[in-house]
């Protein structure tokens, strides 16, 4: 037997120990944990980030050479379609597209569908951009009255938001055909971006952002606010132009270091994964790294972004972030938790509850059974998306409360197992460094900030 073989076998006793596991010593599965032992890491790194990946490095997106490798051990033909319920950045899109399958991607935050739209942008469009650039600016010259409540008042002075929203006056008339500046959600969705207008979009993103960094900490979903109007910021209407076509620059730079061509059909669009807007049985392969359990809030992390959608106040802040999994936000009553959470899960649960540290019987528990709920409920989603035979490959990050581990890749694998997909095949890839450690407090509990990335791959009845 070879070296490979034997610690294929030595993993099968492994994984065997989990009382979820039915695993038939079959050379299939034997086939697939040698894959799953050659995948790449699917932790973006900054080599990682290059190419359209580059445009807007997602905390918490995991890398193209991880979902290519993925796409190309398990989606072999090519009429195949493919979903991510939980899109991001739209790593497994672009992948998906690159290799000429069908693909859907779904977020429910509309940033991130529009960062997913751009990324999808045709090299072919590569020699109108530039020219584009230039006529969106050279449209943003009328007068815009700064209103009182524009969301970028927050971190601006008014004269440079309104250098900032005649260059948004300009890419609205040139890519929309608006003749009148709009706060963008009351006119356009998310859904209706093209690639041309998300890309542009996404320049503009980070052009504010290249403002902003001094605002920025080491927690990635947090963005400090200036201390008092005089630290706002005014750089004038030449640096706000000058940086927009840098970062254009930039980001047309990256698409001619990119290898993937967009061939595949694929629809990007703002949906829950609670409720995936396709038929039943219609997928072949899912691949997602679901919402981290660790309290991340994930609408918080792209404000900025939702400042200049017009979506960063009010109740359309507010319902996006409660509707977000893994929000720190919780319900008044917990969600009961179902026999089809599994035991790890219930045992975690009560873990929480009986916990001894302030609000754990309340707040923490809460929080926890939303986010069983909500993972319960788009797993019930996934399974009947998925054909018979359809498989997934989740990747999934292990946590702490406290104290007590939050053992997530064996409870979602428990999850699935109760309603007929069955876990074929897991890889472990250690973590120095892991989201849950962003939050300072829970470094009094666990000094070490390790936690543990499995790759979970299931397979449907
Ligand atoms: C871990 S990230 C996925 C990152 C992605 N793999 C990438 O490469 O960029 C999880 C995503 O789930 C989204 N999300 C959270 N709750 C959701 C829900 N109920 N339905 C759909 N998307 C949701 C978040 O906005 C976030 O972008």
């Amino acid at each position: 037997m070879s070296g490979e073989m034997v610690r294929a076998f030595a993993r099968l006793r492994q994984m065997a120990l989990f009382k979820c596991l039915h695993l038939d010593l079959s050379l299939t599965i034997i086939a697939i944990m040698l894959v799953l032992d050659n995948l790449p890491n699917p932790k973006r790194d900054r080599s990682s980030a290059v190419g359209r990946a580059g445009w807007y490095p997602y905390y918490a997106g995991f890398s193209s050479d991880f979902a290519q490798a993925v796409l190309d051990y398990f989606v072999k033909s090519a009429s195949s379609r493919v979903l991510d319920p939980w899109n991001g950045s739209g790593t497994t899109t672009a992948v998906t597209a690159g290799k000429g399958h069908e693909g859907f991607g779904f977020d429910l935050n509309p940033v991130m569908v529009v960062v997913a739209r751009a990324r999808l942008l045709n090299k072919r469009e590569r020699s109108s951009l530039l020219p584009l650039a230039k006529l969106i600016t050279s449209l943003a010259v009328s007068r815009h009255e700064v209103q009182s409540d524009d969301p970028l008042n927050l971190w601006f002075k008014p004269q440079a938001i309104g250098s900032l929203r005649r260059i948004e006056q300009g890419l609205q008339k040139s890519l929309f055909g608006l003749d009148k500046w709009v706060p963008m959600q009351k006119h356009i969705q998310a859904n209706d971006f093209s690639d041309i207008a998300a890309f542009f979009y996404v320049a503009l993103f980070r052009t504010i952002r290249a403002f902003l960094t001094r605002f920025e900490s080491s927690n990635p979903t947090w963005i400090k606010a200036p201390k008092g109007y005089s630290t706002k910021l005014e750089p004038s209407e030449r640096t706000i132009r000058d940086q927009f076509l840098m970062q254009i620059s930039s980001m047309i730079s990256a698409l001619d270091s990119d290898v993937l061509e967009k061939d595949g059909k694929i629809k990007i669009g703002l949906a829950a994964s609670q409720r995936v807007p396709l038929p039943d049985s219609s997928i072949d392969f899912i691949l997602s790294s679901p919402p981290y359990c660790t309290r991340i809030d994930y609408a918080s992390a792209t404000r900025v972004e939702l400042a200049v959608l017009g979506l960063s106040e009010g109740d359309a802040f507010e319902n996006l972030r409660r509707s977000l999994l893994g929000t720190p936000t919780v319900p008044p009553e917990a969600p009961a938790c179902l026999p089809g959470w599994g035991p790890t899960c219930e045992s975690f649960l009560r873990a929480v509850k009986e916990h001894t540290s302030k609000a754990s019987s309340t707040y923490y528990y809460k929080g926890h059974c939303q986010y069983f709920d909500g993972i319960y409920n788009s797993m019930l989603e996934l399974h009947r998306c998925l054909k018979p035979s359809g498989q997934a490959c989740l990747v999934v990050q292990d946590s702490f409360y406290k104290d007590v581990h939050n053992n997530l890749p064996t409870i979602y694998a428990e999850m699935a197992e109760s309603m007929g997909i069955n876990l074929t095949g897991r890889k472990d890839f250690p973590l120095s460094r892991s989201m849950g450690q962003v939050n300072v407090m829970s470094r009094r509990y666990r000094t070490s900030g390790a936690a543990t990335e499995s790759v979970l791959l299931f397979t449907k009845d």
